[in-house]
């Protein structure tokens, strides 16, 4: 059995956070940890049972360094988007105010060091892009591996890795894709993740809206 961290399910679960100030950039991961993750994210669900998830581990220093810049320039664009870059969103209250702007912080770190990572993970779909098309389609081909991607960082999470989800290099993602060679016009990428171990393994459940606020019981 790996080694894991004494997490109960409920624990796993609720201290998954997007990790990017803590991310330990010099100690590196091996390839049978990013296996181990893989291995785990492979038992997530797929339409028709047809398993279209794929990932790319970039390891790499110079691809790691030119996909880090990438991101670096997309993060540049994402903080001229008012409204959609963090710290521009209002929260409604000084306390949630306050942990925004701390996010806004550690995103804004993360801008500036994706490709210092020594891991950066890419999932991918396979078979068709999601631009353009239609809403049952993109739903399932997203779905064969956004829920393979988040067990990936569960299991990353167990084995006292970070990682945080990344959706801003989408907006330059062909580049990403000549980068590393996926094929842009069959391979759809849905995120970009670093994945280093954590500096210190103690994560906090964060603040979230109640149940009720947000479950529409038998009508909307
Ligand atoms: C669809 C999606 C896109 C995201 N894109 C980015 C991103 O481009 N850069 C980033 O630093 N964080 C990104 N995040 C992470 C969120 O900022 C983070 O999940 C949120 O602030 C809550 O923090 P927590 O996960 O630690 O609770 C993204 C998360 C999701 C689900």
């Amino acid at each position: 059995m790996p080694a894991t961290l004494p997490l109960s399910p409920d624990e796993l679960l609720s201290t998954t956070r997007a990790v990017r100030k803590r991310l330990d950039f010099e100690r590196p991961v091996s390839d049978d940890l990013v296996r181990e993750c893989v291995d785990l994210a492979m038992q997530s669900p797929s339409g028709s049972n047809n398993m279209t998830m794929q990932f790319v581990v970039v390891r790499d220093a110079e691809k790691r360094r030119a996909i880090g810049e990438v991101y670096r320039q997309c993060y540049g664009i994402y903080q001229s988007l008012d409204g959609v870059y963090i710290r521009s969103i209002d929260k409604g209250d000084d306390v949630a105010n306050a942990q925004q702007q701390r996010s806004a912080d550690s995103a804004d770190y993360l801008g500036e060091h994706m490709g210092e990572a020594p891991v950066l993970i890419i999932p991918c779909t396979v078979g068709a892009r999601l631009d353009g098309t239609p809403a049952m389609m993109a739903a399932s081909m997203a779905a064969n591996v956004m829920p393979a991607m988040w067990s990936f960082m569960l299991a990353a999470r167990a084995r006292g890795l970070g990682t945080c989800w990344t959706t801003i290099h989408l907006m330059m993602e062909q580049a990403v894709a000549d980068i590393v060679g996926i094929p842009f016009d069959q391979v759809q990428q849905v995120c970009l993740s670093p994945l280093a171990y954590t500096k210190g393994t103690d994560f906090k459940p964060a603040s979230r809206p109640p149940a009720d606020s947000i479950i529409h019981w038998d009508q909307w």
